[in-house]
């Protein structure tokens, strides 16, 4: 198969979150499986090593309007090849989202780019997977202006990895697509006043999924809907949860070069040095028999870490924890957690920033890992916790429930602690499970901690179920060609009204990759 992926995000090149290692995980699986594969994404002036990048196209004539263009590079000798977008005022900067005025022409040029750039080729994908709001616009380009080129034929999927951030601009965004005026309506892109590019993109895509079975069942309520539930609702029979898996080349405790000391599920030697020696560069007590919690965050309403600070001041009181905390986000979360550093500095360590190796030794060094989100489309720290022996405390929610099983004393397939609330009883009581398993409960803490470590989140199990949904797609789409007359065109009005909740800030508004 030929598989376009369109991303704002790809590890190690740029990352904010976790779409930039679930894109280059994927797109490594996928590829491992025999699919031909192409990533497209911008060349942010924060891409490291773009000197070893090579030409691809001096030039690439872009449909926007006005008419314009960009550079193309290409990463020599990947597989699968990722080609970088050169536009230096729109990519020049080192942010990947920010608060910018062009933040929508950046995200539609990407878009129109990448899909230009295959009709350029003449290098026509079976599939077009686009990624996230960014790029939400392609399966519209591909059903409107794009429907007469070869392009037109091939089949879309749409991955919501957080359905929170949706890409709503002005209507000169419209314009910048020469997208025809009956889509802006309001069961089309239409909201609010202006459009809202992932909407558009949930209407238009031939198949549609997200990142966890629990996930894609949640999005269909009001409470997890941001305001889009009833146009997902609307493609509920084409929305399908895949979950996201470990990157064993990056995420492997016993192959990791970035914390102290390797190790194994069967010999955690290692593991007591990766503790001793975070103890030490952050200033912590030595106290090898101390439960240590670590944290590793965006610091935005989702991850709900506000909820913590309380009970985790209670435990660090009572001298029953650790605490390392790597993050930013919030100002007032950051400010709270600094407070307990500066009320414990022997043990509590903060550090706000963006900071990949310290988030490897946190993984390594914990014995449990804290993700209280108030929603998780599917989370990949609590995976990279598990490959860690680090049990992850997480809400029953999204992707946490779909791949933790909670302990209760004398269980056996448990792999961490889970809880149900959203507020900082559940935490506390999630805190209280956590150390009476650690403190009280040895032999169980063992056992649960080498199940968590063998449980397996494989990249190949999820690229295989996408190859699945990719076959769906491209059935479905000869199917449209066949009957002209496609669900886009000819659906129920479907206003969406407002959006329950403004978007929260763009992911990376602190500086990241
Ligand atoms: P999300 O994408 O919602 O932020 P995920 O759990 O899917 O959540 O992925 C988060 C990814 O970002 C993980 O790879 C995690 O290690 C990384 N990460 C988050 N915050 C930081 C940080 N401050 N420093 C280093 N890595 C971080
Ligand atoms: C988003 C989600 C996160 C998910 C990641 C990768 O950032 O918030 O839950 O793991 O995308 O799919």
């Amino acid at each position: 198969m030929k598989i376009l992926f369109l991303t704002p995000e790809v590890a190690p090149w740029s990352k904010a979150g976790g779409l930039g290692d679930a894109t280059a995980a994927l797109a490594k699986a996928l590829a491992a499986l025999g699919h031909d594969i192409r990533i497209v994404t911008p060349l942010y002036g924060s891409v490291q090593s773009s000197s070893l990048l090579k030409v691809y196209r001096e030039s690439l004539v872009v449909g926007v309007k006005p008419s314009d263009s960009c550079g193309v590079k290409i990463a020599a000798d990947l597989n699968p090849k990722v080609y970088f977008l050169e536009h230096p005022k729109y990519y020049g900067a080192p942010e990947i989202y920010g608060d910018r005025v062009d933040a929508g022409a950046r995200a539609l040029f990407l878009t129109r780019a990448g899909l230009d750039l295959c009709l350029a080729d003449g290098w026509i994908p079976d599939v077009v997977h686009a990624h996230d709001w960014t790029v939400a616009l392609a399966p519209v380009l591909m059903n409107t202006v794009l429907r007469g080129t070869p392009l037109g034929q091939s089949a879309s999927v749409l991955t919501i990895h957080n359905l929170q951030h949706q890409g709503l601009f002005g209507t000169e965004c419209f314009d910048l697509l020469g997208l025809p005026e009956w889509l802006l309506s309001p069961d089309n892109l239409e909201c609010l006043g202006g459009i809202n590019l992932l909407k558009g993109g949930i209407f238009h895509a031939t198949r549609l999924t997200t990142v966890s079975p629990t996930y894609a069942k949640e999005i269909l309520s009001p409470e997890f809907g941001f305001g889009l539930d009833p146009v997902i609702r609307h493609r509920a029979a084409d929305l399908e949860g895949i979950l996201n898996g470990v990157d064993a080349d990056d995420w492997n405790p016993a192959r990791d070069t970035l914390i102290p000391a390797r190790y194994q599920a069967t010999d955690l030697t290692g593991k007591v040095l990766c503790k001793a020696e975070l103890q030490r560069t952050c200033g912590l007590e030595k106290a090898p028999g101390t439960a240590m919690i670590g944290i590793v965050s965006r610091m935005w309403d989702q991850k709900g870490l506000d909820l913590t600070i309380e009970p985790l001041r209670a435990r660090l009181r009572a001298a029953e924890i650790q605490l390392v905390v790597l993050g930013s986000g919030d100002p007032a979360v950051e400010a709270a957690f600094l407070s307990l550093a500066a009320e414990f500095p022997q043990r509590a360590f903060v550090r706000v920033g963006y900071d990949n190796q310290l988030a490897h030794r946190i993984e390594a060094a914990s014995d449990f890992f804290l993700m209280p989100s108030r929603f998780e489309p599917c989370g990949l720290n609590q995976l990279y916790s598990m490959a860690y022996g680090t049990l992850p405390i997480v809400r029953n929610t999204g992707g946490l429930a779909d791949t933790v099983d909670g302990w209760h004393q004398g269980d056996a397939k448990s792999t961490g602690i889970v809880f149900d609330h959203a507020d900082s009883t559940g935490v506390q009581w999630a805190l209280g499970q956590a150390l009476r398993l650690y403190y009280q409960h040895e032999n169980e803490f063992h056992a649960v901690r080498h199940r968590a470590m063998t449980r397996s989140f494989s990249w190949t199990t999820s690229a295989l179920n996408y190859v699945r949904c990719y076959e769906e797609a491209i059935r479905q789409r000869r199917h449209a060609f066949a009957e002209p007359s496609t669900p886009t065109t000819s659906r129920p009005n479907l206003k969406v009204t407002a959006v329950k909740k403004k978007p929260a800030p763009p992911k990376s508004m602190k500086k990241k990759v």
